[in-house]
């Protein structure tokens, strides 16, 4: 990386990293923050502005706040417009390495787990999936797997996720290959979740936003689970039930 601020140098820098399929969009201030602290690899950092970028690192993170500004470019609003579509309002954007692949399977495969695993079976809204990172990350699981076409390693995702995705595993993987452990499929239709301590073994399924859980996972679910709604209420949107279901096993935890 360089400290030179320099437009067009690290413009053509930023293309020839981004062309690398394992960088990844690091967009904003929060995400770049918590790619910094929880040990991501970084590959460059453009900013429309160093003097509030360094005031807002220092006010907000300050643990990170002089790796920042030794790595930052100040470019032109219309580099960073170049190369993020919409930039954040905090008018940072970065480039991270992506954790290998291989080696986040493996820790999410790896038994005795200390907590469960989060599945989403094929959700549809990016939003939502880095919701859900960003609850994986603050709970301290072991990680989140997602089936389907959606790449969790999406940009929007990522910048929903705070850029969290470095806190905790992530990875896309076809259903009959999920990592073991029993299966604890989450769905309006199930037995009431306050009867049920979930273990740290589980792999904790949540379903897609319109189509709720496939029948290939419900039917090898080891329980299917509800958390108890009103009447008439059809279900709760997918992050927060991701919320609601960790919450509930975390609470045993902590009581153990
Ligand atoms: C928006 S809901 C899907 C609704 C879908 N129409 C269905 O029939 O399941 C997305 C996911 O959130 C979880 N969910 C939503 N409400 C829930 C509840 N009351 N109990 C357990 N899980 C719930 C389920 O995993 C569900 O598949």
């Amino acid at each position: 990386m360089t400290n030179h601020d320099d437009p067009d140098l690290a413009l053509r820098q930023w293309r020839a990293a981004a062309a690398d399929p394992s960088t990844v969009l690091i967009d904003g201030f929060h995400a770049l923050k918590h790619t910094l602290r929880f040990g991501g690899e970084l590959r460059q950092i453009v900013t429309t502005d160093r003097s509030a970028l360094g005031e807002l690192s220092r006010a907000l993170a300050p643990d990170v706040a002089k790796a920042v500004l030794a790595a930052a470019v100040e470019v032109p609003p219309a580099v960073l417009r170049e190369v993020v579509a919409r930039p954040h309002p905090t008018g940072v954007a970065a480039l991270a390495v992506r954790p290998d692949p291989e080696l986040a399977l493996a820790r999410l495969s790896a038994l005795p787990r200390r907590a469960p695993v989060v599945v989403l079976d094929n959700p549809r809204n990016l939003g939502n999936v880095g919701a859900v990172v960003r609850l994986a990350a603050g709970f301290g699981v072991t990680g989140v797997v997602t089936t389907g076409d959606l790449d969790p390693w999406h940009p929007t995702v990522v910048r929903a996720g705070a850029g969290l995705h470095f806190a905790t595993d992530v990875a896309r993987l076809p259903a009959d290959r999920l990592p073991p452990g029993p299966l604890y499929v989450l769905d309006p239709e199930g037995e009431s979740i306050h009867s049920t301590r979930l273990p740290d073994q589980a792999l904790l399924v949540f379903g897609s936003e319109r189509h709720g859980v496939s029948e290939e996972l419900r039917s090898r679910a080891d329980a299917l689970l509800a958390i108890p709604m009103r009447p008439l209420v059809s279900s709760f949107n997918l992050a927060t039930s991701v919320g609601m279901g960790l919450f509930h096993w975390q609470a045993h935890t902590a009581t153990r």
